[in-house]
């Protein structure tokens, strides 16, 4: 099973309808429509993503699925997530996701960085229910990928955050999965 794959498998004991999510990287909208799917009507994902062509793709996408009207989209860096995610749902949320790295289809260069990615970190946890889970999967093939995947794990160990971590093979540069409940 692939680690987005495995993500969701896992997602999917957390999230229930009337629940609110949020999609720290929106990206091609994939995470964000599973989520929205697992919300149902009465509940909301809060989605995230600097690129207006993640906005564009995902908008259409959750459109055709008529899902759009479960996702609040902002087009901004989820290291701001606390700025754009209402006072009162603090400590409500039950699932956060991370898929980091690149727009795939998309330009390269613009990738996550660990210092936005270990705010929106530490703002996740504020935002999680007692009962939620993080989900993030970090890449470490690509430039800076490698970097960013040994502060995320720096920053869990200095906050003895409860953590699993799934990597996607036994290679050193396979993926990671990290799943990170309410600390
Ligand atoms: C691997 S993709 C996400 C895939 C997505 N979850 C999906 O289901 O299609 C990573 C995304 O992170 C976005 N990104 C990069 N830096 C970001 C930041 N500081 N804040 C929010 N999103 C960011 C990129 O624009 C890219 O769309």
């Amino acid at each position: 099973m692939r680690l987005t794959e495995q993500a969701h498998s896992e997602l999917d004991k957390f999230v229930h309808a009337g629940d609110f999510a949020i999609d720290a990287t929106l990206g091609n909208g994939y995470d964000t429509q599973f989520l929205a799917q697992k919300v149902g009507p009465d509940g909301g994902v809060y989605a995230f993503d600097i690129q207006k062509e993640s906005m564009e793709q995902s908008t259409r996408l959750l459109e055709k699925q008529l899902l759009v009207n479960r996702v609040n989209f902002t087009q901004s860096c989820h290291s701001k997530m606390l700025e754009h995610v209402p006072v009162n749902m603090l400590g409500k949320i039950k699932a956060v996701t991370f898929n980091l790295g690149y727009l795939p289809g998309g330009d390269q260069n613009i990738i996550t960085q660990p210092n936005t990615t270990l705010s929106a970190l530490k703002q996740a946890q504020l935002c999680l229910s007692d009962d939620g889970v993080i989900s993030l999967i970090a890449y470490r093939g690509h430039d800076g990928g490698k970097y960013e995947f040994e502060e995320i794990e720096n920053l869990i160990k200095q906050k003895n955050w409860p953590v699993q971590k799934i990597p996607g093979n036994e290679t050193p540069d396979s993926p990671v999965l990290f799943l990170m409940d309410k600390a």
